[in-house]
């Protein structure tokens, strides 16, 4: 018996940060935004909003379109890089606010990969019949860690929630394949110094900007491109499907211009790679989920399709997964 998505559900801040706004916070233009990244807009938190919050709204969304109870969930994995606090987990913080009183609760770091390497991890769980069910998010208030003075940055970056319910599913349905990687000697490519054990929080650090996200945006873009089109292409030839029997391709949404180098990579029409960065930004663990439910929501994914979701992050981290639903 497979596992596989029961079900999706997803949330963000009501918030908008458009380019126009951007553009009266820093040196940039909605004309350069919009080239190089194909983002229009992105959504924000405001001061008082936090990442469980989203998280919790995109799982019970999910849960109740699965009609499975709290109770029944017996894992949470939440992947985010931007948790509401070190401790305890954002993944504890779901499960109380939940009622998923049989749950464990953890999290993942692992950037923009985080959902995929929630997947990977309880999909042998549930095939292996240790758990029954188990809950994904991918949830982030990036623009809590966002510089608003580097515009190389702080036009990317957006805040949200997805989440997905995984259970034993029948038949050739499920998830066939799924990988995640990591290579740290990219670590400087996209990070946080501050605030941790090695540069603990200080005056100085926080008066320096250290506990920002740091990105070296162009060097990463082609390690993007290279690591998402390979992991695809190797799902694919790991079941021996072809991208002709693709339904969707749902790549993290780190940049048009990186989906459409992956896409064309893949030689994959466009019509089948689906894009939602114009309106959310980059939202790292969550666009993927996010992505997910929004092509379930409209019809672009039904019972039978083949759908193959792949991500690349800070780390750096990245997976491949190919599903039939
Ligand atoms: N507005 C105007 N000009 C800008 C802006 C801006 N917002 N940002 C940078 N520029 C300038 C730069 O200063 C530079 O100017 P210069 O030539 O005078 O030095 C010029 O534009 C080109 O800069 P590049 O960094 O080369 O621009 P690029 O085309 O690479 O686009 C971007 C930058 C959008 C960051 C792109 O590299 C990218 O998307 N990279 C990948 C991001 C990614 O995948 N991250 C990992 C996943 S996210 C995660 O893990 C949380």
């Amino acid at each position: 018996m497979n596992a596989g998505i029961i079900s999706t559900g997803h949330d963000y801040p009501e918030g908008i940060l458009t380019n126009a706004d951007l553009e009266k916070i820093v040196e940039t233009s909605d004309d350069w935004i919009t080239t190089r990244t194909g983002i229009k807009q992105r959504r924000k938190a405001s001061e008082d909003e936090y990442t469980s919050q989203f998280a919790v709204r995109a799982a019970q969304r999910a849960l109740e379109s699965a009609g499975i109870s709290p109770e029944e969930i017996e894992i949470i994995v939440c992947a985010t890089t931007t948790p509401d606090q070190i401790l305890p987990s954002t993944g504890c913080l779901i499960q109380k606010e939940i009622g998923a009183v049989n749950a464990a609760g953890m999290d993942v770091f692992a950037a923009c990969s985080g959902f995929l390497y929630g997947i990977t991890m309880v999909e042998s769980m549930i095939r292996t019949g240790q758990i029954r069910y188990a809950l994904v998010v991918g949830a982030e208030v990036l623009t809590k860690y966002v510089d608003y003075t580097d515009r190389s940055t702080c036009v990317i970056f957006g805040d949200g929630a997805g989440a997905a319910v995984l259970g034993p599913v029948e038949g050739d349905k499920g998830i066939l394949a799924t990988k995640i990687m990591s290579d740290g000697r990219y670590e400087e490519q996209l990070y946080a110094p501050g605030g941790g054990t090695k540069l603990g929080t200080t005056h100085d650090t926080i008066d320096n900007g250290e506990h920002f996200f740091k990105m070296k945006g162009n060097e990463l873009f082609k390690v993007a491109v290279r690591s998402m089109a390979g992991i695809s292409k190797e799902m694919l030839a790991k079941t021996g499907y072809t991208v002709d029997d693709v339904k969707m391709v749902i790549p993290h949404q780190a940049n048009q211009r990186i989906t459409d180098a992956v896409a064309s990579r893949l030689k994959v029409p466009e019509e089948k790679v689906y894009s939602n960065i114009a309106e959310h930004g980059n939202t790292s663990s969550a666009s993927i989920p996010i992505a997910l439910d929004e092509c379930i929501q409209e019809g672009k994914i039904v019972e039978g399709d083949l759908v193959l979701m792949t991500a690349f992050g800070g780390g750096v981290t990245w997976g491949g997964t190919l599903i039939r639903f």
